[in-house]
């Protein structure tokens, strides 16, 4: 692994995946190609901790030239695949570019990727890899007693986001079937931690909480989700890329099940305890049960087995400890926080989101 490709480097997880790999791999150069939608932001690029061994290039995945002439320019052997849309609400209210950048944007990185690797023979395929992060919500939703997503649990993919990720696991899966291409592909649960974009729940109640404002719940907040600090999966990703088998598919999770009321009730007294003169203090009382979500997946919940076995990886933060820095990281970083708050296009979403469900406290 020499030069490498990162596709949506800009985002929350894709900058701090190119933060940990150029921390952790001297000799790696980084080519990060972000479109910078309004979930790219080249502040989240900011300290770097090798910048001379990263190029940031703005463009879209879509744009198959593009693609073609970085893979040869900067002769990549390694693509890292982040890009895409990511927020299951945004695919409700609009699906179409979903299905553009999630399916067709994969499928053109694979296609460049093949023609350049496989059919110029550029370099040996034991020498290259694709990565796919994708996510567990392609395996659909599971009841109170059901086990949770194994590597082998049938795709059930429910939000139109998800569906348009499942798509793209199965075009990464079937270059590598049909073509020999070297794919890997990690599905992980919910991600948090520092630079995540606020319209996710973790940082969208941080946020709200500090300000004063509501703190809206879809629905009875029974929900569970599987959450890992995005530390940790970075760690799970590099891992797989060097150590994983071409062809194969890594579960990775946190191996928590807190419903999404315990969440927000625990950043409530973390920041009570942190913030302790705020005049929003007890924040629990900006809880606000709100509409829920059109489909919305009861529980997400991974069997991180495979990858603790074989890859000897596991998550070494606790939810306790990884929340409690997450909380940490929003109060230190109000530039960055008032940066996002105060655009537009952020202001427009919440407009847009939150005016629909009726209040039913
Ligand atoms: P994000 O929305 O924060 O970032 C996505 C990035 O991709 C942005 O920088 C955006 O500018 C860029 N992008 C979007 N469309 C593009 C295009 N057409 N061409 C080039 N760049 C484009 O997303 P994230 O939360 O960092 O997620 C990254 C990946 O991880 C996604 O593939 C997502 O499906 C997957 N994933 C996310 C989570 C999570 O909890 N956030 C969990 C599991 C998997
Ligand atoms: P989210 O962070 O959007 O991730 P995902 O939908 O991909 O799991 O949401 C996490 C959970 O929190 C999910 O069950 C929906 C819920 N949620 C709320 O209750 N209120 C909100 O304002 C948001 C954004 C999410």
């Amino acid at each position: 692994m020499q030069s490498v490709l990162v596709t949506g480097g800009a985002g929350f997880i894709g900058s701090n995946f190119v933060k940990y790999l150029l921390r952790e791999e001297s000799d790696v150069h980084v080519i990060n190609l972000d479109a910078l939608t309004y979930a790219g932001n080249l502040e989240n690029l900011n300290d770097l901790p090798a910048p001379e061994r990263h190029e940031f290039i703005k463009g879209n995945i879509c744009d198959g030239p593009l693609v073609h002439r970085l893979l040869r320019e900067y002769k990549i052997d390694t693509i890292v695949h982040f890009a895409a849309e990511s927020h299951v609400d945004r695919s409700i209210l609009g699906p179409s570019q979903f299905i553009q950048t999630n399916i067709v944007g994969t499928f053109t990185l694979l296609d460049e990727a093949k023609k350049f690797w496989v059919d110029e023979e550029a370099f040996s395929l034991a020498d290259v890899r694709l990565h796919h992060i994708s996510t567990d919500e392609v395996y659909g939703s599971l009841g109170p007693d059901d086990p949770p997503f194994s590597e082998t649990t049938p795709y059930a993919p429910n939000s139109p986001y998800a569906a348009s990720k499942a798509s793209s696991d199965h075009l990464v899966r079937a270059y590598g079937h049909t073509y020999g291409m070297p794919i890997s592909i990690t599905n992980c649960s919910n991600n948090y931690g520092p630079l995540q974009y606020p319209e996710k729940l973790i940082p969208l109640m941080i946020l709200n909480a500090l300000t004063g404002k509501d703190l809206p719940i879809y629905g009875d907040g029974q929900q569970i989700r599987d959450w890992l600090l995005v530390e940790d999966h970075c760690e799970a990703i590099l891992r797989v890329i060097k150590d994983g088998i071409p062809g194969e598919t890594y579960n990775v999770g946190g191996g928590n099940q807190p419903t999404n009321i315990e969440i927000v009730e625990l950043i409530c007294s973390f920041l009570d305890e942190l913030v302790p003169d705020s005049p929003h203090a007890p924040h629990i009382s900006l809880i606000r049960h709100v509409a829920d979500r059109p489909g919305h997946d009861r529980r997400y919940a991974i069997d991180n087995t495979k990858i603790r076995r074989e890859l000897d990886w596991q998550p070494h933060d606790s939810l306790q400890s990884g929340l409690l820095k997450t909380v940490e990281w929003y109060l230190r970083n109000s530039n960055w926080v008032l940066m996002v708050l105060n655009n537009p296009t952020f202001k427009g979403w919440i407009d847009r989101n939150y005016s629909i469900g009726s209040l039913n406290e």
